[in-house]
C-alpha cells in the first residue's frame, strides 16, 4: 500500500507498526509514504522507520495538474491500495481514476453526519456522547464513499478537545489497520475462489 499524509502521521505510524507486528503482518507492506507537504512531520517519521518516502509540493499548483503528477509518481511504486492518512486534499478524478475502488480514507466522525475538516471540534462543541470513526472508500465527493468499517468512541466525560482527540485517535489507529486487514483478506478470498472455479 501507499500511505498518503500531510501532517503528523500518527495513523501512518500505526499502520506501519501493524504491518510489522500487528494485524497487517504478512498481509500488507508499505511501498511508499507520500506527502504533498515536503516538510510534513509524518514524512520524516516514515523515513526514520526506513519506509520509502516521496513528496511533491502541492502549494500553488492547480488541482488537476498536481493530481495527475501525484498519481503518476505513485504508480511507479505499483501500490494495490492507496491509503489516505490525514492527506489534506480533495481528490480530483485525475487522481481517483487510476486507483478507482482502491483508495481508502479514515474520517474521525460518521460520514453520514459530518464531512470535511474539524470533526473532533464538531463532536466536542456539540457535546456529543459519542462519535463514530469511519473507514471508507474514496470517491469524488467529500467523505461520501462507501463505508467499510465504523467504530463508536465513547466521549462521555471528555471535557477537553484534547481528550476527545486522544480517545478518537486510539480508536482510529486500531480500526484502520483492522479494516485494511479485513479488506485484503476478503479480496484474497474472492481471488482464490475464482482460481478454484476454473
Ligand atoms: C486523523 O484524525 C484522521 O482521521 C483525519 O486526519 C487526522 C490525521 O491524523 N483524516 P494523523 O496525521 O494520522 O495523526
Amino acid at each position: 500500500m501507499a500511505i498518503l499524509l500531510s501532517g503528523r502521521g500518527s495513523n501512518m505510524l500505526a499502520l506501519v507498526e501493524a504491518t510489522k507486528s500487528g494485524v497487517l503482518k504478512g498481509l500488507a507492506e508499505v511501498v511508499v509514504v507520500f506527502s504533498n507537504k515536503p516538510d510534513a512531520f509524518g514524512l520524516e517519521a516514515a523515513a526514520a522507520l526506513g519506509c520509502p518516502v516521496a513528496a511533491l509540493p502541492s502549494q500553488g499548483r492547480k488541482r488537476e495538474a498536481f493530481d495527475t503528477e501525484a498519481a503518476q509518481l505513485l504508480q511507479q511504486y505499483q501500490p494495490d491500495l492507496v491509503v489516505l492518512a490525514g492527506y489534506m486534499r480533495i481528490l480530483s478524478s485525475a487522481f481517483i481514476q487510476p486507483f478507482a475502488g482502491r483508495i481508502l480514507n479514515i474520517h474521525p466522525a460518521d460520514t453520514h453526519q459530518h464531512q470535511g475538516l474539524h470533526a473532533y471540534e464538531w463532536a466536542f462543541e456539540n457535546q456529543l456522547p459519542e462519535t463514530k470513526i469511519t473507514v471508507h472508500l474514496v470517491d469524488e465527493g467529500l467523505d461520501t464513499g462507501p463505508i467499510l468499517a465504523q467504530q463508536a468512541v465513547d466521549l462521555r466525560g471528555a471535557d477537553t478537545l484534547a481528550e476527545v482527540e486522544r480517545r478518537g485517535l486510539a480508536v482510529e489507529h486500531a480500526l484502520y489497520a483492522q479494516a485494511l486487514a479485513d479488506l485484503i483478506q476478503n479480496k484474497q478470498a474472492v481471488m482464490s475462489s475464482k482460481k478454484t472455479s476454473c
